[in-house]
Order: structure tokens, then C-alpha cells, then sequence
């Protein structure tokens, strides 16, 4: 590996925008939602990436992904991901977003390694079709230029180790002219498992001009700052590492500022944090919601899955761990919080340790004849997903 650089240490440049401290919130269906990003944001600076919006369901209006491009008053630059696997669909999405202005960057998705995504050539699949890749990132580019709206790609190494395509299909989205691209340093087929591969960071980032981005397996704040000595990436994504742990952007924000403190709440600081979340997801649901006390409700649920996650490593009973992961309502949230003990210190074994998905590698499902025909680039058949948010 050649030395270290540090050139993250500078704002990121994602077209027209400059991004300090050069922070990515990964795109993540199902948690990054308007009030999971708020709550990150409140801890400090980066770009938050929203949740997954499918092409062909944004083109189609549908009520359920119009609800999901959602935005902060204060959220700059607004940042769209979106999925997709036809060039012509893409495209009229992109016009869509810019000609409504509903957001300032939009990021296209070519990591998904989910079977159901795969098996019809798209997510992870799809950039081994060559010219099909570069024709639809060439699509959404061309729909965005015109606006001044930068559009970047995320992309894993690939398919397996076989075929591995990361440094063509990055040049390849260079060369169609976008701000950024973005690499989870694992193929589809190690899907959560294993270690990202930063090597591979580092040899995209030797082969782009455009500024690239590493993702994978970033933890604490101090990972953040490895990778980039590591790899010389221009900015880090964050996926897993913040579930549970919004202040992970706190501690991104005094790493990249050089700063050497670290929160390290304790139990009580966390069930404020916790409180936030509920509130600022219900807020979210309720102005979405035609009868308030759904919203309510809809909010409260949404906020379970993220109740493992905040209680990680701390000493709460079964039954209360539980009980708060099946609330319905804010008041029984309070109730339940105000059972945990405050002094409690925050469990420092959990540091450094992955949390969320860790699932082990499996077969990648493709179409018949994809690995075969690299350079057809037609549109796989029923690819595009109805359902924005994966
Ligand atoms: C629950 C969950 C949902 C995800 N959804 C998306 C998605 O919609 N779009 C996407 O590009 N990546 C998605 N990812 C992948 C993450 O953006 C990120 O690339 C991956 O988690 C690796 O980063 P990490 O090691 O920091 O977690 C998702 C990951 C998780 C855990």
C-alpha cells in the first residue's frame, strides 16, 4: 500500500456543494428516513442520504414513494438516492426531481445484493453489463446537468470475486460525467460478511479523478480517519456504524476537525436520545398520517427496530428491553425509559464491534445468460421494483 494521504481532510466537492466535515450518511431502506436523518444531523455536519426511491415508482406517482422524498426545511443539500435498471425510466425520474426540485443530489444505487434485486439484473448485478451501466448512469447525468444537480453512483467491488468490475464501471461512470462514486469495499456475494475490503478503496481512488468514496465497516470515528489514511478517499459513507448511535456524527465531526473527544453516553444520556428519535419519527409519521393517533402509533413502530440497537451492551432485563420494543405510544416510551437506570455507563466492550446486519455470504441469483453476455446491453426483464425503500 502507498502512504497515507490525507486529502479528506478538506470539504468534500460533490458537483456545486461542499460537504464539511466530508461525511456520508448511507442510504439505508427502512431506517434513514426525515427523522432518522434530523437526529443525525442535530449531532453534526455531512450529507445524509435518504432512503431508497425506485425509479419506476416515482415515474408512476405513487403516493407511498411521493410521501418518502421527504426533507427537512433546513436539510442541504437534499440527497435522493435512487434505483433503477432502465436508461429511459432513470431518466424521466431525474427530470422529475429537478424539474419539482425535490432534491439537490441524487445518488444511484448499483450495491443492492438482495436476491429478489439480483435475480432480475439490477442493484449489484447490473454494472456488469457494461454499456447498460454507463447508458443509465449517462441517463440520469444528462436529466440532471441542466439543473446543476450532481449525481453520484454506490457501487460494491461486484458480483463475486470472479467478476469483479469496480475499477471499469467507475470509469466508466466517470467518463458519463458523475460528481462522485462510492464503493462498499464488499462484493454481493459476501454480502454483509467478512471484512470491507479497503485495498480495493484505495486502488479506485488511485484510478479516479473524480473524488471517490469509501464505505464499509466504519465503526467509531477513528475508523473514518483510517480509511482515509488508508485508502486517500475524498469522504467516508456510514452505514451500520451509527444504528443506535446517532452521535457517531458528533464524534465524525471532532475527528475530521482534529479534535480528540468522544461521546460515550451513559444509560440515561441515551434514553434521551432514544426520546428524540421516537419524537422526531412520529412528527414524521403524524404529518403524514390523516388521523394523528395513527401517526402516533405508525412512528412508535417504526422507532422498534432501532430499540436493540440503542441497548446494546447496557444492563437491561430481558422483559424491558422487550416491552420497549413493543410500544405503541409516546407516554408508554417515557413510562418505560424512566425503568432504566440512568447512571449506568456506556458498555465500551460494544466499541469497534459491528452492529446491524452481519449475514453470512451467499450464492448471488442472477438472470440466465447474465455473466455470459457482458456486453448486451438491453433492459433485463421486470427489474424495476414497484416499492421504493427495498
Ligand atoms: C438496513 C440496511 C439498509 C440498506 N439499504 C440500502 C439502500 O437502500 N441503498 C444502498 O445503496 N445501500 C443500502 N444499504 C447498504 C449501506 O448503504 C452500506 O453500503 C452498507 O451497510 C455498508 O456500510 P457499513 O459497513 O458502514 O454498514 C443498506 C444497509 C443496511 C444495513
Amino acid at each position: 500500500m502507498t502512504a497515507p494521504t490525507l486529502t479528506a481532510l478538506r470539504p468534500l466537492t460533490l458537483g456545486r456543494h461542499q460537504v464539511w466535515p466530508p461525511v456520508v450518511l448511507a442510504p439505508m431502506a427502512g431506517i434513514t428516513n426525515v427523522g432518522f436523518r434530523r437526529l443525525c444531523r442535530e449531532q453534526g455536519g455531512g450529507i445524509y442520504v435518504c432512503e431508497m426511491i425506485t425509479t419506476r415508482a416515482l415515474v408512476e406517482r405513487n403516493p407511498k414513494t411521493l410521501r418518502m422524498i421527504a426533507f427537512g426545511e433546513d436539510e442541504q443539500p437534499r440527497s435522493l438516492q435512487l434505483y433503477g435498471t432502465d436508461p429511459e425510466i432513470t431518466a424521466a425520474a431525474v427530470r422529475i426531481v429537478v424539474e419539482q426540485d425535490l432534491a439537490d443530489h441524487i445518488d444511484l444505487n448499483f450495491g443492492c445484493p438482495v436476491p429478489k434485486v439480483t435475480r432480475r439484473g439490477g442493484g449489484s448485478a447490473l454494472p456488469w453489463r457494461r454499456r447498460l451501466f454507463a447508458r443509465l448512469v449517462k441517463a440520469a447525468v444528462d436529466a440532471a446537468s441542466p439543473a446543476g444537480v450532481p449525481v453520484t453512483v454506490k457501487m460494491r467491488k461486484r458480483i463475486d470475486d470472479d467478476h469483479l468490475t469496480y475499477v471499469e464501471a467507475g470509469l466508466a461512470a466517470q467518463d458519463a460525467g458523475v460528481a462522485a462514486v462510492a464503493l462498499h469495499g464488499r462484493t454481493a456475494a459476501q454480502r454483509y460478511s467478512g471484512t470491507a475490503d479497503w485495498d480495493a478503496i484505495a486502488t479506485l481512488k488511485q484510478a479516479l479523478d473524480v473524488p471517490v468514496l469509501g464505505n464499509g465497516d466504519i465503526w467509531e470515528a477513528d475508523d473514518a480517519l483510517r480509511m482515509v489514511a488508508h485508502t486517500g478517499v475524498d469522504g467516508v459513507v456510514i452505514g451500520r456504524g451509527c444504528l443506535g448511535r446517532p452521535w457517531l456524527f458528533a464524534d465524525l465531526e471532532a475527528a475530521f476537525n482534529g479534535r480528540p473527544e468522544r461521546r460515550l453516553p451513559t444509560l440515561g444520556e441515551v434514553a434521551v436520545t432514544m426520546r428524540r428519535h421516537a419524537e422526531l419519527l412520529v412528527d414524521q409519521f403524524v404529518a403524514g398520517a390523516r388521523n394523528p393517533a395513527r401517526g402516533e402509533r405508525d412512528g412508535c413502530t417504526d422507532f422498534r427496530k432501532h430499540v436493540a440497537w440503542y441497548l446494546k451492551g447496557f444492563p437491561v432485563g430481558s422483559e424491558l428491553r422487550r416491552s420497549l420494543a413493543m410500544i405503541d405510544s409516546l407516554a408508554q416510551l417515557d413510562d418505560l425509559l424512566g425503568k432504566l437506570d440512568p447512571s449506568a455507563p456506556f458498555p465500551v466492550e460494544t466499541l469497534g464491534q459491528p452492529r446491524g446486519r452481519t449475514n453470512s455470504p451467499g450464492k448471488v441469483f442472477l438472470p440466465d445468460g447474465w455473466l455470459a453476455s457482458r456486453d448486451d446491453d438491453t433492459v433485463p426483464d421486470g427489474a424495476e421494483l414497484d416499492d421504493s425503500g427495498g
